[in-house]
């Protein structure tokens, strides 16, 4: 039987986020009902309201999720009624090029859930990512659902989901940071903190936290990192050069994803050394580079893409991690609010006052 249940919908560009009733079916062969704990407040969803990310009208925002399977349809195996998990936005195929040659982690042909979710009147719903989680349940394909330890709090779990995970993995997975490394972070919203904190998690001798605010530096700071630049007083790529005896970071991670930062990423790094860009940028922004510094200066140029992370391998690691205290998750959940306050927590993100609002239900 198809579930009545609550969810906040974005019906009109720029319009207020709205509480509704949602009409959740009940899963289909390879697809599972979850039942949400607690769902993280992300840019994203934002993006989604202003329609700038597509015009599929009504969504079912919300993406950052933790839950415990409540249902699950024909044919699932990776997970069974009961089990807590985190919610990822695409589920890997298994079959094309990338996950046949073993890189899962690439694949170019995820998936979500068959079923559409509606409103009352029948009108379908998009469910942001993929997800659509500012819900009581909502419905996903079953690859989207990774088992993580039930020890581990639905809020902070949950930012697993997301931009925590992008910035972790960013450090981790893309910029592949080890012990003794020097690692950069420009931008230290919630995606560069989580560098910080994967930076530090991997053994990183100092960690730069560089930003425009010093509000995000001391917070930046609270998660890891052991210098901090304002970037508005001082020059970032001299501070960062003068910081490493004068040779630059061996891995930079660019959290911002404008020109100019990345600029700065580019010369702020040691010769042979990496940039990671895992800040996203529109598709108005150019960047021009001399040629011969991008050969000169070798190494590695970057993109991760959410922190190249493979769910089935990321999350649960993580989530150990997080319980055994080496990865304050905590830290990251400035707040945790109603499901009928999405709309002031996007008043609040905007302002630059939290890292993340989670909804918790
Ligand atoms: N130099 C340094 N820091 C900057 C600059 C700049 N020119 N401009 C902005 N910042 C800082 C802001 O002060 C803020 O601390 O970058 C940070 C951005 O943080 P958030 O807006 O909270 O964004 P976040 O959620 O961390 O995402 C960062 O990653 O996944 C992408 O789409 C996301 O592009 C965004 C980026
Ligand atoms: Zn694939
Ligand atoms: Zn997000």
């Amino acid at each position: 039987m198809a579930q009545h249940v609550r969810g906040v919908i974005a019906r009109a560009k720029g319009e207020p986020v709205e509480l509704t009733t949602i009409v959740v079916p009940d899963p289909g062969p390879g697809e599972a009902v979850v039942d949400i704990q607690a769902c993280g407040v992300c840019h994203t969803d934002l993006h989604y309201r202003e329609g700038g990310i597509n015009d599929d009208f009504p969504f079912l925002l919300g993406h950052e999720a933790a839950g415990v399977v409540e249902s699950v349809g024909e044919g699932v195996t990776e997970v069974a009624p009961g089990d807590y998990v985190i919610l990822n936005w695409r589920a890997v195929c298994g079959q094309c090029r990338a996950c046949k040659r073993g890189r899962p982690q690439y694949c170019f042909d995820t998936h979500n859930a068959k079923q559409k979710m509606t409103l009352l009147d029948g009108t379908e719903l998009t469910p942001a990512l993929g997800i659509g989680a500012f819900a009581d349940k909502t419905l996903v394909a079953a690859g989207q659902c990774t088992k993580v330890d039930p020890a581990a709090s639905p809020a902070a779990a949950g930012l697993l989901g997301c931009g925590v995970m992008a910035g972790i993995g960013a450090a981790i997975n893309t910029g592949n940071v080890g012990r003794g490394d020097s690692v950069a972070v420009i931008g230290c919203g919630g995606v560069g903190d989580a560098a910080v904190a994967g930076a530090r998690l991997a053994g990183a001798r100092r960690i730069i936290a560089v930003d425009i605010d010093d509000r995000k530096l001391e917070k930046a700071r609270s998660v890891g990192a052991t210098h901090t630049v304002n970037s508005r007083e001082a020059d970032p790529v001299e501070a960062i050069r003068e910081l490493t005896d004068g040779f630059g970071a061996d891995v930079v991670i660019e959290a911002v994803g404008r020109p100019e930062t990345y600029r700065q990423a580019f010369y702020a790094r040691d010769l042979a050394g990496t940039v990671v860009l895992v800040g996203v940028p529109t598709p108005e922004m150019n960047i021009e580079l001399p040629l011969l510094d991008v050969f000169g200066r070798g190494g590695a140029l970057k993109s991760s893409w959410y922190g190249d992370c493979l769910p089935s391998r990321d999350f649960p690691m993580l989530i150990d991690l997080y319980l055994q205290g080496r990865l304050d998750l905590d830290a990251f959940v400035t707040e945790t609010v109603g499901l009928d306050d999405v709309e002031e927590a996007f008043a609040r993100m905007h302002g630059g006052d939290v890292l993340r609002s989670v909804v918790v239900l």
